[in-house]
């Protein structure tokens, strides 16, 4: 598929939906799932609880985490599809853990007159921005919503490095292009938006957001197949120590696929 269609292409994740759901449970997928867990963890400790929202929620797989960690929930996302999937992961928990999750099927884009202001202690919004054109309202968006003192957790495509996966994939065509701008089509088959950290800080201090921290996610696994399974349980272990590692420290966190800001509300 042709990467390069201008600003003007449709960049809507439903098209990619079902290609996300089939992939759940894939190396590359817990990589990333486990890698954003742990580095939130660090800024998010059980108590107090949190009420916590998850823009853009999908399957579930970070906001029921919090739950189980006793943190109040609230899912929005505009997919019936994965807002069923996560039901039915709730389904099969502890009933008090399902009493902490609240599902909400509704368009992000609407989010700043679906709360009231400074509503939530913690906003989740992971796998989201790459698909708005313009990420400036929704990040208005969730200044508003966000307490003071609030924590921002932000996982977006890394513009930065856009040339790294096509590079590795010896694929030069989309390497020249990535290197033009920040459109690129992602493994679900969706052409998408990439977003530079540089830009991002600027634009969540503008909004009142400091980024606290950052963090690469899937520097060493990202080229691997998508629908490559888990290997056993050791080499999985040593997989996710050391793109823990890499997720945080220099160089390597700068070229990984995805960025994870952790920024707090002023
Ligand atoms: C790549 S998935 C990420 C799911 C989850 N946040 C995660 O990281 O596992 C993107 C999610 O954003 C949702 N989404 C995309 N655009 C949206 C919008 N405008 N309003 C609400 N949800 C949206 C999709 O339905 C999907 O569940």
């Amino acid at each position: 598929m042709d990467m390069d269609k201008g600003m003007d292409m449709d960049m809507g994740f439903s098209a990619g939906e079902e290609q996300w759901r089939a992939h759940s449970g894939t190396l590359r997928q817990v990589v990333r799932q486990e890698l954003v867990s742990r580095q939130l963890a660090a800024h998010l400790p059980d108590l107090p609880p949190r009420r916590v929202l998850d823009i853009g929620c999908g399957q579930g797989t970070q906001a029921l985490g919090l739950a189980r960690r006793g943190h109040s929930v609230t899912g929005l996302d505009s997919s019936p599809r994965l807002l069923d999937d996560f039901r039915a992961a709730v389904a099969a928990e502890p009933v008090e853990v399902g009493d902490r999750v609240r599902l909400l099927h509704g368009d992000a884009e609407q989010l700043a007159g679906m709360f009231a202001p400074s509503s939530f202690d913690v906003v989740l919004c992971q796998g989201v921005l790459m698909y708005f054109p313009d990420p400036g309202p929704l990040l208005d968006a969730i200044g508003q919503v966000l307490v003071p003192g609030g924590i921002l957790s932000l996982l977006v495509r890394n513009g930065d490095a856009l040339a790294m996966r096509p590079g590795l994939l010896a694929d030069w065509d989309n390497v020249e292009r990535a290197f033009e701008g920040d459109s690129y089509l992602n493994r679900i088959g969706v052409h998408a938006r990439a977003d530079r950290l540089a830009d991002l800080t600027t634009a969540l201090g503008r909004r009142e957001m400091r980024v606290r921290a950052w963090y690469g996610v899937r520097v060493f696994t990202d080229t691997v197949a998508s629908d490559a399974a888990l290997p056993d349980a050791e080499t999985l272990g040593a997989i996710l120590r050391c793109e823990e590692r890499a997720g945080c420290t220099d160089p390597y966190r700068r070229v990984a696929a995805l960025l994870h800001l952790i920024a707090e509300r002023r």
